[in-house]
């Protein structure tokens, strides 16, 4: 049955853990860990990204999981220097990515859980922009909270976007994410669709407006706060 993983239409198994392909259809992804959901969304993220980070110079993803995002986006946005992140298992990944592709402005991935690892207040000073992809259905929602409260360590001017499925007044926007939510749950507890006025808060409470809610494909958003 083709579901949905990582909010996006996809097979739901690429969304906790990316398969590995081995050279089944393209020659050029040898062993590296690959998203099908990534590839379909990455160009509907860039486009968005190209406006609302016009004006960031280094941006920190946070759960960058295969790292497909970082370098198709990455390049694609020469005045910024993107920094990778995930937890350590999805580091090497990362770093294979990054060797293929050749990239110049996309970092090696620093570990960072942000249950564990978060906020480093120095770190997020460095930083103008902070970019996650598919991160808040997937972490415990302890969990967003704490990374979206660590951001009140940045300075004024630093955007946040998040990427992904989310719920408005409680309700889904669409049946595909609601059966996707169940699925979650049944996957694991502490995983769900958020609602959108949750995460809002918490981001104003770091001191974060809302600049745009941008409905993408699939029946995803891309949120973009300024501070
Ligand atoms: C569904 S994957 C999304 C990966 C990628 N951003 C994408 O859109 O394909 C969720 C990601 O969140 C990361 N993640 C989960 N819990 C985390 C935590 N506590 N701190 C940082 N990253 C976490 C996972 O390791 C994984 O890479």
């Amino acid at each position: 049955m083709v579901s949905r993983g990582c909010g996006d239409d996809g097979v739901v198994e690429s969304c906790k853990e990316p398969k590995r392909v081995v050279n089944a259809v393209n020659k050029n992804l040898g062993d590296k860990p690959f998203s099908q959901a990534c590839a379909n969304n990455r160009e509907p993220i860039y486009d968005v990204l190209a406006k609302e980070f016009a004006g960031q110079t280094s941006v920190l993803e946070i759960g960058s999981g295969t790292g497909q995002h970082a370098v198709h986006i990455g390049p694609r946005l020469p005045h910024v220097q993107w920094q990778t992140s995930d937890l350590a298992e999805n580091i090497p990944g990362i770093n294979r990515w990054i060797n293929d592709e050749r990239v110049v402005n996309v970092l090696r991935p620093l570990t960072i859980n942000v249950l564990k690892d978060w906020p480093d207040t120095e770190l997020l000073q460095y930083f103008n922009g902070i970019f996650s992809a598919n991160t808040s259905h997937i972490m415990p929602w302890e969990a967003v909270e704490h990374f979206i409260g660590g951001l009140e360590k940045m300075n004024s001017g630093s955007r946040l976007a998040l990427y992904g499925p989310f719920k408005y007044d409680g309700r889904f926007t669409s049946d595909s994410n609601e059966r996707f939510d169940q699925w979650l749950k049944n996957q694991y507890p502490h995983q769900g669709i958020r609602d959108f006025e949750s995460v809002d808060s918490l981001a104003r409470n770091s001191g974060f407006n809302l600049v745009k809610d941008y409905a993408m494909p699939a029946n995803n958003q891309l949120l973009v706060w300024e501070k």
